[in-house]
């Protein structure tokens, strides 16, 4: 839809369900959507047991009306293909197609993202079903997307996977001999002997409970499970896109997203997307930070281009422990926090709020009251007519970040699986350390893998790089000869793709670009810290101290206690045109803020604006100028003083450089700056 030559304006809109409500509502429905400025529909998304009523009877006759009614109204569409929950009768007759749970346990027919990804039933009538409806609806040019199925997600461990499995990894391995030793099965007599011999890895194989926590005795195996798990899932999307392209090849096709959702490697399935979109759920007690770390990370999956909004609540979740109202404003803020981090689309989940099972109290466009007299219809309809107004000027645009920090899917899987040091490893949490001090100081930010170019850039994070894949130490090693800055951290380089120790010492392929390597690693629980000083300010150290030794990097700081007391904590190492850094154990937010600062500073990657804590700076580009978002999370009115002049998007006041731009409790302010 943002990449559909139909569009021409930021749509707005969201998840519409009028199958759930009698006809005469949705005359109705039609009329508080004009009102609201609402231009999208998602429909489609939970019809299957509508559609097909049995193996060979399809029905279309309500959706077609339903189609009808939106083409006559003006709505766009993005059209959902169903398959994200299965009807009852083919459970009852193809039980191959309910899942099977960690603990081994076959689900029975109920809730959704429920059918078992190498099910033969539902790869076969899936596809058939998303074929169906594209060879229907091909002829209404009102359709802007497709929309494969619904948060594609989860893990099976039944028969129809084991199979699949075995042939996931003769493919991958060849032999059985490459896979006993890619997977180190000397260990604990586990040989081989015939891919026969390959089980799930789950609760009844190589469960290792950690103090009630799930890990595996066989990374190796665990590893290549969400692999071939993420890969599963993936090939029933594709075999859906392959389906709607073959009748409306023209209809750019997406899925939507959860955000730094751990089981499905992002990163690869955006290679078979025309565009990303994902549906965006901050919890009451998340940070602007959070959020907009999902949005880049989104942002990043397809190189920089915008994305889709899909889905977030008007106003409450259901499904929250704690379903707190966003309060006035806030809708709008997020909303435009979206965009400013490259989504071309605000849209909800959902239209109208239905009146049974588990969604009915999740925040709708269409209240239950039913009418337009509710404070969420009306900022809805304040937002609907503003982004008529901004109409096609920032289609497009796009951030441009001087700073990447890495995200790797296979990384996080192996280094979480890792049985020990510390129960403390946290991907995402210790990227968050970064990622925050950064945005706290309004800097761009891409996310990138492990496949990207990184020579845009003049500092590159990755933290917590445990898993250090074949060729990625090459890309650093050039990146930083030709000028670039590279940071990393404890527990990093100390495995090669297979979750295989590289011997010699740690960091292992890195070594050379950090001039440093790491003996030992003091794992400290939560009540412990070591200390450090740096630039005269002292900083805790803890989660995992690293005893490392200099080769050729200088200490900027070492531990003050214990044992390893003047050993380096923070080193630098000149590698070519380019620096190296190593942060050997967890600080806290002041020493990111304070050393990050000082890195952009002396980098000169500049800050998108200055302004008061807790209002958010962001700017896109496109060619129809430099856009400047001012956010306000704060819970009262502040000013923000221009550093250059600029124009309000919305309200075409023009302020100078040193100019005062008043914004209100969750105001925002768009400023074109030429
Ligand atoms: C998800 C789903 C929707 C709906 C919302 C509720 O994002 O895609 O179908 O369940 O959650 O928040
Ligand atoms: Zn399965």
């Amino acid at each position: 839809m943002i990449e559909s030559k139909k569009v021409k304006k930021i749509l707005y809109g969201g998840d519409y369900n009028p199958e759930q409500w009698p006809e005469e509502i949705w005359e109705e429905d039609m009329r508080m959507f004009h009102l609201a400025h609402i231009d999208v529909v998602t429909l489609n998304v939970f019809s299957w047991a509508e559609l097909q009523k049995d193996e060979d009877t399809y029905d279309f006759s309500k959706l077609d009306k339903i189609m009808e009614l939106a083409r006559k109204n003006g709505l766009k569409v993005c059209l959902a293909t169903s398959t994200a929950a299965h009807p009852a009768w083919m459970a009852r007759k193809y039980p191959d197609i309910l899942r099977t749970e960690y603990n081994g346990i076959r689900r029975k027919f109920g809730s959704r993202h429920n059918s078992c990804p190498n099910s033969p039933t539902y790869r076969k009538y899936s596809v058939k079903l998303a074929g169906k409806l594209a060879q229907r609806y091909q002829g209404y040019d009102n359709i802007v997307a497709w929309h494969i199925s619904n948060e594609y997600g989860g893990t099976c461990y039944c028969d129809n996977c084991e199979r699949a499995f075995r042939n996931w990894l003769k493919e991958k391995y060849g032999t059985i001999e490459e896979l006993n030793r890619a997977w180190n099965m000397s260990f604990w007599g586990h040989t081989l002997y015939d891919f026969e011999d390959v089980v799930v890895p789950d609760l009844r194989s190589e469960e290792f409970d950690w103090d009630g926590e799930r890990r595996t005795n066989f990374q190796g195996i665990s590893l290549d499970y969400n692999r071939f798990n993420s890969d599963s899932i993936l090939e029933c999307y594709r075999l859906e896109y392959e389906a709607v392209k073959k009748h409306t090849p023209d209809i750019p096709v997406t899925t939507n997203f959860m955000g730094a959702y751990k089981p499905l490697d992002y990163q690869k399935w955006a290679n078979y997307m025309d565009f990303v979109s994902w549906d965006n759920y901050p919890s009451y007690d998340g940070t602007p930070a959070q959020t907009s770390f999902n949005h880049d990370l989104m942002r990043g999956l397809k190189q920089g281009k915008p994305f889709a909004l899909m889905e977030q609540t008007p106003s409450v979740t259901n499904w929250h422990i704690y379903c707190k109202l966003k309060r006035p404003g806030v809708m709008r803020l997020w909303s435009y926090q979206a965009v400013a981090h490259g989504a071309d689309t605000v849209m909800f989940f959902q239209m109208r709020r239905s009146i049974g099972a588990c969604e009915k109290y999740h925040g709708a466009v269409i209240d239950h009251v039913g009418n337009e007299n509710t404070r969420v219809f009306r900022e809805i309809t304040e937002l609907g007519l503003e982004l008529d107004q901004i109409g096609s000027t920032l289609l497009g645009s796009r951030a441009k970040s001087q700073a990447a920090i890495l995200f790797d899917w296979d990384n996080w899987w192996a280094a979480e699986y890792s049985a020990g040091p510390t129960r403390l490893i946290n991907y995402h949490q210790e990227i968050m350390q970064y990622y925050k001090a950064l945005h706290e100081q309004n800097i761009s930010v891409d996310l990138v893998s492990v496949n990207d170019d990184l020579s845009a850039y003049k500092l590159v994070i990755a933290p917590l790089l445990y898993m250090c894949k074949e060729g990625f130490d090459e890309k650093v090693r050039s990146f930083v000869k030709q000028g670039g800055v590279f940071l990393t951290t404890y527990f990093s380089g100390y495995v090669e793709d297979h979750d295989l120790v590289v011997t010699g010492g740690y960091p292992g392929r890195l070594k050379d670009i950090l001039g440093i390597w790491v003996e030992e690693s003091d794992a400290l629980p939560p009540e412990e810290a070591n200390l450090f000083t740096y630039k005269g300010k002292t900083y805790p150290a803890g989660v995992l101290c690293d005893l490392l030794h200099l080769q050729g990097a200088k200490a900027l700081a070492c531990y003050e206690k214990d044992f390893y007391e003047g050993m380096p904590v923070l080193t630098q190492n000149e590698f070519g045109q380019g620096k190296a850094y190593y942060v050997a154990a967890r600080s806290n937010e002041e020493f990111y803020a304070d050393f990050l600062g000082g890195l952009c500073e002396e980098l000169s990657i500049e800050p998108a604006a200055n302004t008061p804590e807790e209002v958010e700076a962001a700017v896109r580009e496109n060619e129809n100028g430099n856009f400047l978002f001012l956010l306000n999370h704060r819970g009262n009115t502040v000013n923000v003083i221009l550093e250059k002049d600029g124009e309000d998007l919305l309200t075409g006041k023009c302020y100078q450089a040193g100019d005062r731009v008043t914004l209100e409790k969750a105001g925002v302010v768009i400023l074109k700056r030429r």
